[in-house]
């Protein structure tokens, strides 16, 4: 993969310095190109049997943001002003319908073979398409929350900070942005951008201690 926009390949930096930021300088545009490359790298992410159940919607026009005001919570403004962009992350509980293209295409290019194929078909494709509606929901956010969290990295890679959000009308979210709301289902928004100066310092956010949140069996 080309990857002619990652300023930052510092592993340490990238994962253990990224922290919500929540006040983005609006000068700041981001290309529509270099937009593309992140979504690109984001979805290497892994997903359950390679299903990719994510949808992204990249808001960037002034138009956009007015929309996101509308059912965005109060204390989520500051972000939707100032960011650059703010990507809608949502769950395609419908995914599973091109999943038969998408490996097909990888046979017909000689990523796999056809037992391989053939497994695919008779194995994975039958438990979604028999799936119950909210096992698609559970799977298709899953799938996403994978995405978002990848996502969040790949921006740090590209010089850019994030804010995720679940501060908003879940049940707005889809229609907002004309998509059908049954197969498109809200997994979070993520506010990217560069940070401005913040009005107070931020606050290093706390973990519980490893022994709190973790055993061994
Ligand atoms: C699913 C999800 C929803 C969140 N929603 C909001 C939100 O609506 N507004 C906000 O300011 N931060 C939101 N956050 C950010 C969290 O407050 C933040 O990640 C957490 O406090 C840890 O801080 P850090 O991101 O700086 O490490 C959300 C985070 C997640 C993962």
């Amino acid at each position: 993969m080309e990857d002619k926009n990652i300023i930052n390949n510092d592993f340490k930096d990238i994962v253990f310095n990224r922290q919500s930021v929540r006040k983005f300088d609006p000068t700041v545009k981001i290309s529509h190109d270099e937009f593309e490359q992140m979504i690109a790298e984001t979805a290497s992410a892994p997903s359950a049997c390679n299903l990719q159940a994510w949808h992204f919607v990249i808001v960037d026009t002034p138009e956009g943001k007015e929309k996101l005001k509308s059912y965005f919570m109060k204390f989520n403004m500051p972000q939707v002003e100032t960011c650059s962009d703010m990507v809608l992350l949502f769950g395609d509980t419908e995914a599973f319908k091109s999943y038969r293209d998408l490996w097909t295409k990888a046979y017909h290019n000689g990523q796999i073979d056809k037992e391989k194929l053939d497994e695919v078909f008779s194995t994975f494709l039958p438990l979604y398409e028999h799936a119950d509606y909210d096992t698609l929901v559970m799977d298709a956010s899953i799938d996403s929350a994978l995405a978002a969290m990848q996502f969040m990295l790949v921006a740090r890679s590209h010089g850019y900070e994030t804010n995720p959000i679940g501060g908003y009308n879940t049940k707005k979210a889809a229609e907002t942005f004309n998509l059908d709301a049954k197969r498109y289902v809200p997994v979070m928004a993520i506010a990217v951008g560069k940070r401005a100066p913040q009005d107070k310092p931020e606050v290093k956010s706390v973990r519980y201690p490893v022994k709190q949140i973790c055993e061994f069996a």
